[in-house]
């Protein structure tokens, strides 16, 4: 077993590293095996069928529940089926409370899932002063938070929601997918369970789609793991093995990608075209930033001052950034979230929580910096702009 104190880097590069106990293999073996053989009549071994249990679905989860300090997890077979695993634990019509800017799927989901009736659903701003008041006021049974939130890098207080979630012995939610473990630790902060799309930073290549829940108890670690065989939500093992090896370069990547980030921030706070930019680092003057996160990360979101219909030529194949979906792989991607990652919101939900028709959001790569700011340079000059 690896040392309990180690720093999360070395967390990262030892995820399931020299446990094999079959033959010693310093890497993990792939078990794709979907059924276990039963020791005895009446006994049981430590796995029986792949739903329920896998030795790479256990060793990513170990690997993340150490990472984000919790006491154990269940490695999912998205981001979407680790948020509605979650649900499972809202009774039949309670309340669950969800930022109203949060991510496109998760505004959908949240919302299908009152539609059905299965319970009560509010979008409400997190960020304001009151919102820990109105929290307490609308005695939920789940409060779900997303900071910073997808698209617009809006930061909410995960220690002062959580409590307020606990005065209503509500459950306090936090997705993490943004900043992953090593830029932001929800459990340690007081949210109880923390879900992730590990499809993003923590496997990193773009190559996998997977979630995880990690909770602080061990007593909700056990029922969501009771729902996840139950309902069949469990993820690959294929999966779980490769997002294992991207886990193991977390660290790495989001060194690189978050500096990589902070030059295009740069880059793009002197460019007349732009708005503004959106990015919780120092220089907008974020205290919570610096109090829960220990980095700004490498997501950053921009407006910019022309008419939506110029955006064609911005969005034209540089060959460098990608024009594209999701985030948190090693190339760098840049979307339109009002007609791509966030268009499951009616046009009424995305204006009320600000996601305008010329957002735009970048997952900044680990290219060099240089050739990143020539790809904008490029986008920049075949934007018309409204000046
Ligand atoms: C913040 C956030 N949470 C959850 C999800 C859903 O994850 P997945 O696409 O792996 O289902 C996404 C997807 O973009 C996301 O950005």
């Amino acid at each position: 077993m690896p040392p309990k104190q180690l720093n999360p880097q070395s967390k990262c590069v030892n995820a399931g590293i020299g446990q094999d106990q079959a033959y010693g293999a310093v890497t993990p073996p792939l078990y794709l095996s979907s059924t276990y053989k039963f020791p005895a009549y009446g006994e049981m071994g430590k796995y029986d069928y792949g739903r329920g249990g896998n030795p790479n679905r256990d060793a990513l989860a170990d690997a993340l529940a150490r990472l984000e300090g919790g006491a154990g997890g269940v490695i999912t077979s998205s981001g979407m089926a680790a948020i509605d695993l979650v649900l499972n634990l809202v009774p039949s019509g309670g309340l669950v409370l969800a930022p109203h800017d949060c991510y496109g799927g998760t505004f959908r989901l949240l919302l299908s899932r009152a539609e059905q009736g299965r319970f009560k659903v509010e979008f409400i701003n997190q960020t304001t002063k009151d919102a820990p008041e109105n929290i307490r006021a609308k005695n939920p049974d789940l409060v779900f938070i997303e900071t910073p939130s997808n698209p617009l890098m809006r930061l909410s207080d995960i220690a002062v929601l959580s409590a307020a979630a606990h005065d209503a012995n509500a459950l306090a939610v936090c997705d993490n997918t943004f900043l992953s473990p090593v830029r932001q630790t929800p459990l340690a902060l007081g949210a109880d369970i923390v879900v992730h799309s590990t499809t993003k930073f923590i496997n990193g290549h773009s190559d996998v789609v997977g979630g995880a829940v990690i909770a602080a108890s061990e007593e909700h670690a056990e029922k969501l793991a009771w729902w996840a065989n139950c309902t069949g939500v469990t993820g690959a093992p294929f999966d779980s093995f490769l997002t294992l090896r991207g886990l193991r370069t977390l660290h790495a990547r989001m060194d690189v990608q978050e500096k990589n980030a902070q030059e295009i921030v740069q880059y793009l706070r002197g460019n007349s075209s732009v708005k503004c930019v959106h990015y919780p680092d120092g220089a907008s003057g974020n205290k919570l930033a610096q109090r829960q996160q220990s980095g700004p990360g490498a997501m950053l979101s921009f407006e910019l001052n022309v008419e939506p219909e110029s955006l064609k030529g911005f969005f034209a194949d540089t060959g460098i950034i990608q024009f594209a979906e999701s985030l948190g792989g090693t190339e760098s991607l840049i979307c339109h979230p009002a007609t791509m990652t966030h268009r499951a919101m009616s046009q009424e939900d995305r204006d009320g929580a600000g996601i305008g028709n010329t957002l735009i959001r970048m997952s900044a790569g680990m290219e060099h910096k240089d050739d990143l700011c020539r790809a904008l340079d490029t986008m920049f000059s075949n934007l018309q702009t409204a000046e």
